[in-house]
């Protein structure tokens, strides 16, 4: 099996992600930012797409990309604000699934949250009022504080478990199939 993992990231956190699932992939795979890209994605027997949410989606970058990937087997990963769990994680997943062309579903899909670049919350603060949704509140702060050590050790070692289970998976696939 051939992978290359592809990420977008503005601040890091995904690019961490990305390295460390690159870290349990056959020695040797690409880990590359998204604009380096090769051209010819054909001879990849899998995909690894990494993005950072924005405004509920995959950033500009990543759509880009995730909207012309022609491959059949791909895998999502992403870091956002929120925690993990929360319905705007999944539901910011599924729209990044959507950009997919050709409807493929993903063999894996990973999120955690990334810390927030603190230029950007107090922008949002300055451009929002108290009791505007994206408005300063007691919740946010919390929520932008707990993000702030993440993606953490914790995350990365579940980066790196969910990219071997998937390995595990495709691997698997490939061996029934011969
Ligand atoms: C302009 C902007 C918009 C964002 N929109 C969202 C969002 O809709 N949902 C969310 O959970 N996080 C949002 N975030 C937080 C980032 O997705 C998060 O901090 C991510 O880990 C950044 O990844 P990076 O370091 O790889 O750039 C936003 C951040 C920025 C700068």
């Amino acid at each position: 099996m051939k992978y290359i993992v592809l990420y977008s990231s503005r601040t890091g956190n995904t690019k961490k992600i990305a390295q460390a699932m690159t870290e349990v992939l056959p020695e040797g795979t690409l880990c590359l930012p998204m604009k380096e890209a090769p051209a010819d994605l054909s001879n990849y027997d899998c995909v690894c797409m990494g993005f950072w949410a924005d405004k509920g989606t995959a950033n500009n970058e990543a759509q880009k990309y995730l909207s012309r990937l022609q491959n059949d087997t791909v895998v999502l990963f992403a870091t956002l604000g929120v925690p993990p769990q929360m319905p705007h994680a999944l539901k910011t997943m599924a729209a990044a699934r959507a950009l997919l062309p050709k409807g493929q579903e993903p063999v894996g899909e990973f999120h955690c949250q990334g810390k927030v670049d603190p230029a950007v919350i107090e922008m949002m603060y300055k451009i929002f009022p108290k009791g505007h949704a994206h408005g300063q509140s007691a919740e946010r702060d919390a929520r932008h504080q707990m993000a702030a050590t993440h993606p953490d050790a914790n995350d990365l070692a579940n980066a790196k478990a969910f990219m071997l289970a998937v390995r595990g998976k495709l691997e698997t696939r490939d061996t029934e199939q011969f």
